[in-house]
């Protein structure tokens, strides 16, 4: 925990200011402290659905209940996805206490009315905020407003809040990410804690006391790589997958690296290449928000985000991240260990020719003897036994991802 005199900047000051609630004995010995422990929610990475990727502004309260109508009937709950999370544009102002008002035209029947039938579903239910005047979308944001807009969160239901970084000035993140932090945990609910500060301040290296997950980069682009229709801020799945590597120390139950939300099923890729961003999230044990339209997905994108033995992968209960364990060009071995002892592998070929490609068990820290069933998490085919390699044929923009199980 830094020195509470490093954060003393003005805007800094206005904000904590104006939150007239925030209890004296977080500042304590000159240290900001959180007064309550961060709730134990998120111990494996959140999985939901978020509005922005495919519907950016464009919503309302009947495309974000489809989105919950959606994930229940479709197969998606039962693969693991609980959260419906509303992203910028629901907002409209502040009333004359300064409560946060929802857009009535977009939600006629109001945030809490909506909360209650995504719970009715059985799925719990998110919103967004930002730690600015204004959020990306030029909608009131949270600044000086953090205790109430928590409070109102958790009378409305809310479950996890997405909480940008935009208008937020030369704020010090660490500073402004502690005050929503105390203010949610003061709330009466327990809150996962999203925080979306594009990884500027380095926030793997300070927030695991203070969020359940952090956004390491900027936005997503719907692209293999930053093409001619991603916006300036936008990066590519493989730009966003090499800012990740040297982050997995960080990540754990409870604080995950977030690389962003998916874009399986929004267009701009091939069904390899989704396949890819899927299996590779699922590496990084990456929350696994999904971004396209639920309510009109092909067989081909459900088939990817319900994937359960890649979705094992991400969830897997030892919570330790993937790493890049080779890089031979355009050719990538990336690995993480199991929970019981099986490693998950994915085989990159980033090239734009189909190339084989193999890992070696020293690789992953088996001896060459070492006997093991090699599991393709995509074709489901089984290879018993193998000793010192698993060898396979990987094609161009795209991945093979296997489960290592050594012999018994
Ligand atoms: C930022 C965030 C995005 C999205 C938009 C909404 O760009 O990084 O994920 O929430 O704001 O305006």
């Amino acid at each position: 925990m830094r020195h509470w005199m490093a954060w003393a900047v003005a805007p800094l000051w206005v904000s904590l200011a104006s939150s007239a609630l925030v209890p004296v004995s977080a500042w304590a010995d000159g240290q900001m402290a959180l007064s309550q422990p961060k709730p134990a929610v998120a111990q494996t990475p959140p999985m939901g659905w978020n509005s922005w990727n495919h519907f950016n502004c464009d919503i309302n309260e009947a495309k974000i209940r489809g989105a919950a109508d959606a994930m229940a009937a479709s197969g998606m709950k039962a693969a693991g996805y609980q959260y419906i999370v509303i992203d910028d544009c629901w907002q409209k102002s502040r009333d004359e206490n300064g409560f946060i008002v929802a857009d009535a035209a977009r939600f006629p029947s109001g945030i809490k009315a909506l909360a209650d039938y995504i719970h009715s579903k059985g799925l719990k239910f998110g919103i967004y905020s930002d730690a600015g005047l204004e959020t990306c979308g030029h909608h009131p944001g949270s600044r000086g407003h953090e205790y109430q807009d928590a409070k109102t969160y958790a009378r409305w239901g809310v479950d996890y809040l997405k909480y940008d970084w935009c208008s937020t000035g030369s704020d010090n993140a660490q500073a402004d990410y502690t005050v929503m932090a105390m203010a949610l945990r003061d709330s009466g609910r327990d809150i996962v804690f999203s925080m979306c500060e594009w990884g500027t301040a380095k926030p793997w290296e300070w927030a695991s006391d203070v969020g359940h997950l952090w956004r390491t980069t900027g936005d997503i682009s719907d692209a293999w790589v930053k093409n001619e229709k991603s916006k300036p801020w936008e990066r590519g799945v493989l730009d966003i997958l090499d800012l990740q590597v040297g982050l997995e120390s960080f990540a754990g139950p409870g604080h995950w690296n977030d690389p962003d939300m998916l874009e399986v099923g929004n267009g701009g890729m091939t069904a390899t290449e989704y396949k890819a961003h899927f299996s590779l999230w699922a590496m990084l044990a990456a929350p696994l928000i999904a971004g396209n339209d639920l309510s009109n997905m092909t067989p081909e994108t459900h088939d990817i985000l319900t994937n359960a033995d890649v979705i094992a992968v991400d969830q897997d209960a030892l919570g330790v991240e993937g790493h890049r364990a080779v890089k031979d060009g355009d050719y990538e071995v990336w690995t993480r260990p199991l929970k019981g002892g099986d490693r998950a592998v994915i085989l990159l070929n980033r090239s734009a020719t189909a190339h084989k490609m193999s890992v070696d068990w020293s690789t992953l820290n088996m001896a060459p003897g070492e006997k093991a069933d090699v599991r393709d998490l995509w074709s489901k085919a089984v290879s018993k036994g193998v000793k010192g390699a698993y060898s396979a044929d990987v094609p161009s923009h795209g991945v093979v991802m296997v489960r290592v199980s050594p012999a018994a």
